[in-house]
Parts: structure tokens; sequence; C-alpha cells
């Protein structure tokens, strides 16, 4: 006979509704004190109530509340918002998750305010230190469409680690033309990159005379954009969908 032993750490009820529901722990006291809430079938009005996550079944208005310490949420970023938590002038990547409890989420990483694409959100900080480490050189796959087309050198040049003006030149890229992406003028290049500088992909075509005129992030890690995920639009994804 085996004994199950939780190891996961007990949770005040109102910490832990707040956690799994789109509410401030405010309103989710109210709720509590509205005996709204079970716990393992009993009526609990105690905010202060220590739970195990693991084991307890914690229902509020009948409906059964699941318990996921970590989430991850991929957007595909539409131009014109900034990717922060808040902002007073422009709109923010987290005004676009809409019905989900956004509190303790955060972009990994950022993307400009007019680039388009991939950007994952989650609340697994270690994961986000992880992916955005100098040290770890996570692959990030980015569409380019630029207003002059590269000569063979000038790709080379990107190709074996271009100096962008910073202490260090950049490290090797993948750069490719995309003829069959070509469009209104412009020139299509996937670039792939294992660094996160300032506006670097920008960068990296100034510094061989080419001007970015629309940029998106088609990969990330593991993840590639969806093309069925709309602009505007995200969708919960699981850690092996980032990791690979
Ligand atoms: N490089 C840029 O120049 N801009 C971005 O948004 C991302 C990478």
């Amino acid at each position: 006979m085996y004994a199950i032993i939780s190891f996961m750490k007990k949770l005040r009820l109102d910490k832990y509704l707040s956690d799994v529901l789109p509410y401030s722990r405010a309103e989710v006291k109210k709720i509590i004190t509205k005996e709204s809430v079970t716990v393992n079938g009993v009526i609990e009005t105690d905010c202060g109530y220590k739970l195990d996550p693991s084991t307890d079944k914690i229902l509020c208005d009948g409906e059964e509340t699941v318990y996921e310490p970590f989430r991850y949420y991929v957007l595909n970023k539409p131009a014109g918002c900034v990717t922060a938590l808040s902002d007073d002038r422009f709109p923010t990547v987290m005004d676009y998750l809409k019905d989900i409890n956004t509190k303790d989420l955060s972009p990994v990483g950022r993307l400009d305010k007019d680039t388009e694409g991939l950007l994952l959100i989650t609340n697994d900080g270690k994961l986000s230190h992880d992916l955005l480490s100098p040290k770890k050189h996570v692959k990030k796959t980015y569409l380019a469409l630029v207003d002059r087309i590269l000569s063979a050198k000038e790709e080379e040049m990107i190709e074996t680690g271009i100096d962008i003006g910073d202490d260090k030149p950049c490290l090797p890229a993948v750069i490719e033309h995309l003829p069959s992406l070509d469009k209104d003028g412009l020139f299509a290049y996937s670039l792939t990159i294992t660094e996160g500088r300032y506006h670097q992909v920008k960068r990296m075509f100034e510094a061989v005379g080419s001007n970015v005129k629309k940029l998106t992030r088609t990969s990330f890690a593991a993840l590639t954009l969806d093309d069925s995920l709309e602009k505007g639009s995200f969708k919960k994804i699981s850690l092996n969908d980032i990791l690979g």
C-alpha cells in the first residue's frame, strides 16, 4: 500500500481563487463571504482557509475550478500596440487577452509597436528568464519586408555576424531571400537570430543599407506562428509546445 503524498504548497482560499479566476483579491473575498464557494462539497466562508490545490475540490457558484500554476499563451500581435503591461498612450498586448485571468501574466521579451507576430505570454518567470537569457541562444525567426535587395556579400555579412554599432558584432544569423513573398516593391527575407538586442533586426538590415518596412515574428523557440491564428487573437499552449 502506497501513501499518496501531496507536495503542493497550501494556499489561502482567497489567494487560490484570485489565481484561478479573473477577479481581484478584494472581489474574491466578497464572493467567499457570500457563501458562493465550496471546498470538498462544504460551503467555506473563511478567506484564510488553507487548501491543497492538488487534492481539494473547489467550486465557485457551482463551477469547478482548475488550478494551473503556470499558463502559457501565444498572441499574434498586431501592429499598433506596445509590449507592456500598461501604457498611458497606446493599447498594450495585454488588452488582447480577453476573458482570461491576466493578473500574473507578462510578455516574454518585447516586439516593437509596429512589429507583428508571435508573442509568448506567461506567468512562468523561470521559463521567461531562460528563454531571454543571452547564454541560451534561443532562436527567433522574423519575416522582414525590406526596401532594397541584399547582395550575396551583404547576406554573408549578416550570416557571419554583422556590426550594428554595439560593443560586439551580432552573433551569426541565418538569412534567406524569399522571392515568392516579395510584394509592393519590397523584398522578403527570413532572418533567424539567437539574441535579443534592441531593434536588432531593423538595425541588422540598416547596417547593410536596407530599411525594414514590415516585420513579423514567425517563430520563437519551438513555436511557429499558426496561420489560422488571426492578428489580435491568442491561444493557450503547453510548455511542450514551447520547448519542442
Ligand atoms: N527586432 C526589431 O528590430 N524589432 C522587433 O520588434 C524585434 C526584433
